[in-house]
């Protein structure tokens, strides 16, 4: 977690750091800092709480200098506080470090560094960095950071300036990731690609263990032997109004509204009523697939309720048995990974410390593993065999919205591939489930429409403590992510069940008042979740629907109903979850709540 960025330029750093890490705040915003590098030595300006505070203190005490490191903090080692928040310095303030990751080792590291007389005053594992490197340091920066990050274990992208050398700024990753921007004669580092959009669009991606120095000669990129390598520069396309809010009160709402044309971007050139499904960065081929005996679906949160929908599509359409499990979950079970294993992790971020780590360990043991991914240059879509982007484009809420939905449609195609290298499916099948994807970006646009009745429910139901969400196949994994929604941004507890579950228990806390939200949408299966509604009505539950147009029987049963438009059964996940979304949405503006940036979060979870 936390985001990291660098300036090293002819411009006043400390501005252009701040701008950088408010791009960045979805990665922690506990707290914040900045330390400025001039000749006269580094100064560090740095307090928990939001950016906000970090820039009032700069305004009453504004730092000078053309090089400079900043951080915005999610915190794990220490509580948010001033003296946990990044930069961390040695106590000469000689040496100043921003870090994104977890060092594994620094209470070893710690406890040795004490032994040669050194002092910590915070919590943080990152303390032992400065401290590192300045115990290495014996007039060269780059090798004493070498020596250092060569004692260090665990993940870190690391941002460094160093008082004896006022001259450069030194940065390196593992496990974590960081990205080096090249203006014109001016150079950042940082996490990610929005928090320097607005200076250059042409990046290098580091990999892991490559090492970066901002000079004014350039930008030299060395690899752990300390030799110099070259890199191609990756040019940005997407523009950088692409992460701003473009009008929208929040970006979750303009997230949600853009999933018709995420939908659209992730099916263009790769599914078409004229050829057949192209996946260029996908080579499994009919042979491939018929030495695969399992598929493992791999992921966290929100991405692991869209591989709940990939289990059931996958299987229905490709009949391959399909294993769905919680990365945390699977990658400490001994799960019967073999060469005939292929292991699909999702991840929108594809730097989920977990997925990860499934993912590595899955190739260790020889599986083939394919990435569904929104990140180009991510860790995970260098890493896998194959990836499937989504073409969602930058997602900056923290709540997952458009990613979820492109995640959906990577399942459809996925399976749909499969289907038609195994021939599970004949070809006019395969014609009329492409067909109706193609149309689910209008449907999407349909579906965002009705709103009245979502907001209307909302200001009715927003101050409920408890709320149950009620679905059966596909309908129940879209009601897990409803209710991982509803929770996240509106801090209203609730619980996705199974419809068919709920008389096994649960139905216990069902009383006079308790608010259901039903969705039904697969049409073998509304009998028997009309049943399960009236389980819960006749126990004084007020019902919410959410059902397919033309199913108006649902009326009777229930207190009120949003309809989404008709599409085939396997393909309303996609739908029904936007109206999900907008409830939750409602419910945590009614509350007044952050829906950017919900309490104790982070968008991008790179630590256990
Ligand atoms: C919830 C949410 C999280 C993420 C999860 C995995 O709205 O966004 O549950 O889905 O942290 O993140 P990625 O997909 O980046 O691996």
């Amino acid at each position: 977690m936390c985001g990291i960025v660098g300036y090293f330029g002819l411009r006043e750093a400390a501005p252009i750091l701040v701008e950088g890490l408010e791009k960045l705040e979805y990665r922690g915003y506990d707290s914040a800092g900045v330390a400025i590098l001039s000749e006269e030595g580094i100064e560090v300006s740095k307090c928990k709480g939001r950016l906000a505070n970090l820039e009032n203190r700069l305004m009453e005490n504004p730092l000078e200098g053309n090089i400079g490191i900043g951080h915005t903090r999610w915190a794990t080692h220490g509580e948010p506080s001033d003296v946990n928040s990044h930069p961390h310095s040695n106590a000469k303030v000689s040496v100043s470090v921003v870090h994104n990751g977890i060092i594994e080792n620094y209470l070893r590291l710690r406890e040795w560094l004490t032994s040669k007389g050194y002092e910590f005053l915070s919590e943080t594992d990152t303390e032992v960095i400065p401290n590192l490197i300045d115990y290495y340091y014996k007039g060269n920066l780059i090798e004493a950071v070498m020596k250092a990050v060569s004692k260090m274990e665990g993940s870190y992208a690391i941002g460094v300036v160093c008082s004896k050398e006022p001259d450069k700024l030194v940065a390196v990753r593992k496990d974590s990731p960081l990205i080096v921007g090249l203006g014109k004669d001016e150079y950042f580092i940082a996490s990610d690609i929005p928090a320097v959009l607005n200076h250059t669009r042409d990046i290098y991606l580091l990999e892991d263990k490559e090492f970066v120095v901002l000079t004014k000669d350039g930008v030299t990129l060395l690899n752990e032997m300390g030799e110099t390598i070259n890199k191609e520069v990756y040019h940005v396309t997407w523009n950088a109004d692409a992460a701003e809010k473009g009008g929208y009160e929040d970006f979750m709402l303009k997230e949600i509204h853009e999933q018709p044309k995420a939908i659209k971007d992730t099916l263009t050139s790769r599914i078409s009523l004229d050829h057949d499904i192209v996946l260029d960065k996908i080579t499994i081929t009919e042979e491939t697939l018929k030495n695969i005996d399992r598929i493992y679906m791999v992921a966290c949160g929100t991405a692991y309720h869209a591989a709940v929908v990939g289990k059931y599509v996958i299987e229905k359409l490709a009949k391959i048995p399909v294993e769905v499990d919680i990365a945390s979950e699977f990658r400490y079970r001994d799960p019967l990974i073999t060469e005939k294993s292929l292991i699909i992790v999702v991840s929108q971020s594809g730097e989920t410390a977990d997925t990860l780590a499934v993912l590595r360990d899955g190739k260790k043991k020889g599986a083939r593993v394919i990435a569904i991914t929104n990140v180009v240059g991510s860790s995970a879509s260098r890493e896998a065999d194959d990836v499937l982007y989504t073409w969602a484009g930058p997602e900056i809420a923290v709540a997952s919205t458009k990613a979820y939905v492109t995640q959906l449609i990577a399942m459809y195609i996925i399976a749909l591939h499969f289907a038609s290298l195994k021939k599970t499916l004949r070809q006019d099948e395969i014609y009329n489930i492409k067909k109706a994807m193609l149309e689910l970006s209008g449907l999407a646009e349909e579906t965002l429409k009705h709103k009245d009745v979502l907001q209307k429910f909302a200001s009715q139901t927003y101050m409920e403590k408890d709320m149950f969400f009620l679905g059966r196949g596909l309908d129940y994994a879209v009601s897990m992510e409803g209710s991982l929604k509803l929770k996240e941004i509106s801090y209203i507890h609730s619980e996705a069940y199974a419809g068919g579950e709920l008389k096994h228990g649960p139905i216990a806390l069902i009383e006079k008042g308790t608010v259901v939200i039903a969705t039904l949408t697969q049409k073998d299966l509304i009998d028997k979740m009309v049943s399960n509604i009236k389980e819960v009505v006749t126990r004084g539950a007020k019902v919410m629907a959410i059902t397919i147009e033309g199913n108006k029987d649902i009326e009777k049963t229930v207190d009120s109903v949003i309809y989404i438009p008709e599409t085939l059964d396997i393909l309303s996940p996609v739908l029904s979850v936007i109206s999900l979304q907008l409830i939750s949405y409602y419910m945590a503006k009614q509350k007044a709540c952050d829906v950017d940036k919900p309490r104790n979060l982070a968008k991008s979870v790179t630590v256990e």
